[in-house]
């Protein structure tokens, strides 16, 4: 049985690749692309969006999402990593609107989600805005969610702290307040953040053998790459990238390669650990507890990396030679 998802996005180039991996897996049925600014703003994350519609034929609806985060002042797009249009230098043509969704994306979902009641994943790979719309305009669409699946935050395991600041990793610091929202209401949440995403890595020979095998798929995965690996040479001293939105798809199509870690969590919202993500353990118990009836949440601490890495490798080859 193939698995509904939206998948909530900012592309982004990790969201192409993210993007590309659930469309080459047969377990997933990708009904939608629902677009968020975050690594690009709204127009151009959606046009991104609109451009892989057409050089791949999805059958994914497109829907327009939030332009700015509910409460803070926005950071502006991430094109020290992204460039300025999200997919590194590559010139994306202007693609035809008239093939977006006519609703915005939060009631995109509360539709889609009232019609398949138990059926739809959310997964989420870009600042979380729209689906706390969502749950604002809708909250009884926690009950009707299958899971929800997020890229975001970090919890200090296996080191990982943060990305945009010393306590905060990107998507939770564009907009810290919905996050805590998502992370509060009673749904099945699962986080898989830097903790895991920065367990596993795209080497540069990874990335070039893999594109040399997979046609046009490979050969858009490898220009759009060109700007990121750039930015992980230059900034980071790395030969290669974190896989860091493809490890949600990889977590919805087998989440046996993940441990999770049960407890309420929480997005500090202010001051110098803005957007940190923190957890309170299931089992514990305090004197002082007002963590005790938040819903229990799931965060990834590890993951088998090179079993990741080959599921990837082996999706995207099969796709892109089955398509010629
Ligand atoms: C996350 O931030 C964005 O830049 C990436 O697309 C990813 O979703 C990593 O921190
Ligand atoms: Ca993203």
């Amino acid at each position: 049985m193939t698995r509904k998802i939206i998948l909530d996005s900012d592309p982004g180039i990790d969201d192409a690749m993210a993007i590309l991996f659930a469309e080459a897996n047969s377990t997933i049925d990708l009904m939608a692309i629902t677009t968020v600014y975050g690594n690009a703003m709204i127009e151009n994350a959606t046009n991104n969006a609109l451009f892989l519609k057409k050089k791949f034929n999805l059958k994914a609806d497109i829907v327009k999402g939030a332009s700015k985060p509910i409460t803070k002042t926005p950071v502006g797009p991430t094109v020290i990593v992204h460039g300025e249009t999200g997919f590194g230098d590559m010139l994306i043509p202007k693609q035809d609107e008239a093939l977006i969704d006519s609703r915005p994306a939060y009631q995109y979902i509360i539709d889609m989600v009232k019609e398949n009641p138990g059926e739809i994943t959310l997964v989420a790979i870009g600042p979380l805005t729209n689906l706390a719309l969502a749950l604002k305009a809708a909250p009884e669409i926690v009950n009707l969610v299958k899971e929800v699946v997020i890229m975001g935050g970090a919890f200090g395991e296996n080191g990982h702290r943060g990305n945009v600041t010393p306590y905060a990793e990107a998507n939770i610091h564009d907009d810290p307040h919905v996050a805590d929202a998502v992370f509060c209401a009673p749904w099945p949440v699962v986080i898989i953040g830097l903790d895991v995403t920065q367990q596993s890595f795209f080497s540069t020979d990874y990335l070039k053998s893999l594109c040399d095998q997979s046609n046009e798929v490979g050969e858009f995965m490898w220009q759009v790459n060109q700007y990121y690996l750039q930015f992980y040479s230059k900034k980071l001293n790395l030969d290669g990238c974190f896989v860091h939105d493809p490890s949600a798809i990889a977590y919805v199509i087998n989440p046996d390669l993940f441990t999770l870690r049960k407890g309420a969590v929480r997005v500090v919202t202010e001051g110098p650990a803005e957007a940190m993500t923190i957890q309170k353990l299931d089992d514990i118990r305090y004197p002082h507890d007002e963590w005790s009836d938040m819903p229990s949440q799931q965060v990834g601490i590890a993951v088998k990396d090179t079993e990741l890495l080959d599921l990837f490798r082996q999706d995207i080859i099969d796709y892109a030679n089955n398509k010629v």
